[in-house]
């Protein structure tokens, strides 16, 4: 298996991933149409990798185009992360979410199936297990969506367990993704949100910057020991390298269709993440405590078994790594992919 299509693949976890697949001698074909992020990041991952890499310019809904990409390329297999994601926007905007997840993800899946490729890992969220009743998450246990942008990972999720019901060469993976942190070591690529960040590491990091005043603290009442939420933070070159143990889980894997938690299995509140930046930033973090987010669950964090035991992959860096890179690209890009 060496020619892999990446779909959102300048993405942020996208971008790490195409140069986690480069140096395991993968060649990479990325699909984009720049909805979420920058023309530049091709020019960033080519200059890291010292190659050409191969990049088509358009949306996955464009069946005609993609169909023109797996008739030219001898493609392989597909890892899929183009689509939207921000929670708040898709219940306010559904069918924005509805009309890009499901329907470019079912072309997607169209055109493979008429091109004969069959083997896909796609991006889902640890949001789809709901309002779970116990820690840690297990992939078994019962999912649940209460908002619009989750609702597209379960039924994507239950469209790729019905494609392998239907043929028995499909194989398909879910990845589970717990929160994504931390940027590539270089600094030279990263995450690059559009506006005010939803997130709490590039906020906190554009706050440092100075771009931001300061952060607020979502609620300091939640049942935690400091009252702050608590979330399962991953380096996100760790998950770029879950991706590559993905494909070669699927190169001998008898299942149609497998799910897998990408986390690293420990927890840490809102208080220790502000810490931990202060700690590589060497300034105090300023923020205020406001109300509670709607939606927000006071703990999440993952059970991390089937990952480390099927895929033989498990998180290896630490928050302080994951806090240290992020502000490293936050420090030699301020404007992101305009520097
Ligand atoms: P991102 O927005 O940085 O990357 C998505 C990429 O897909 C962008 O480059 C965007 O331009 C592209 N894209 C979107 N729609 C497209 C379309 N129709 N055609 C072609 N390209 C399109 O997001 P990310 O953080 O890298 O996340 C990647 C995937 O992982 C997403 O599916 C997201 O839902 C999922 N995920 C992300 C997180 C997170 O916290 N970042 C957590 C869980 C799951
Ligand atoms: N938080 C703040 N202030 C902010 C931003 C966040 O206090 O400005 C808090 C939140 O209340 C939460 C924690 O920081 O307690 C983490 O919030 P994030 O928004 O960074 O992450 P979430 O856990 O809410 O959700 C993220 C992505 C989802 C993804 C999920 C995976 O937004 O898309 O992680 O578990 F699916």
């Amino acid at each position: 298996m060496k020619n892999i299509l990446v779909t959102g693949g300048t993405g942020y976890i996208g971008s790490h991933t195409v140069l986690e697949l480069l140096e395991n001698d993968y060649n990479v074909i990325i699909v984009d149409n720049f909805s979420n992020s920058h023309p530049k990041v091709l020019d960033a991952l080519e200059t890291i990798a010292n190659k050409k890499i191969k990049l088509f310019r358009t949306d996955i809904r464009n069946k005609e185009k993609l169909e023109q990409i797996f008739k030219e390329e001898a493609i392989d297999a597909v890892i899929h992360f183009a689509g939207y994601k921000a929670v708040g926007e898709s219940v306010f905007q559904p069918l924005k979410y509805y009309n890009n997840n499901l329907t470019g993800t079912i072309t997607l899946l169209e055109v493979m199936e008429k091109y004969s490729v069959r083997k896909l890992v796609f991006s889902s969220s640890a949001t789809v297990y709901g309002t779970p009743e116990k820690m840690p998450l297990i992939e078994g246990e019962p999912t649940g969506a209460t908002n619009p942008y989750t609702r597209t990972k379960l039924m994507i999720e239950n469209i790729l367990e019905d494609l392998s019901v239907a043929k028995d060469t499909w194989r398909l993976l879910s990845l589970r993704y717990f929160n994504p942190l931390g940027a590539h070591n270089s600094g030279d690529i990263g995450e690059n949100p559009n506006g005010i960040p939803n997130n709490l590491a590039p906020y906190i990091t554009q706050v440092a910057i100075g771009k931001l005043d300061k952060l607020h603290v979502f609620g300091n009442d939640y049942p935690t020991e400091d009252g702050t939420c608590i979330r399962d933070y991953v380096h996100v070159e760790d998950l770029a390298k879950g991706h590559v143990d993905a494909l070669q889980y699927l190169e001998t894997s008898k299942k149609g269709f497998d799910i897998f938690n990408l986390g690293s299995g420990k927890g840490y509140s809102v208080f220790e993440i502000i810490s931990s930046f202060e700690e590589v930033i060497e300034e105090k973090i300023p923020y205020e405590i406001t109300g509670r987010r709607a939606g927000d669950l006071p703990v999440t964090y993952a059970d991390t078994t089937k990952a480390q035991n099927d895929l033989n992959w498990k998180a290896q860096k630490n928050i302080q790594e994951m806090c240290r890179d992020s502000w490293n690209w936050q420090k030699k890009h301020p404007n992101g992919f305009e520097d």
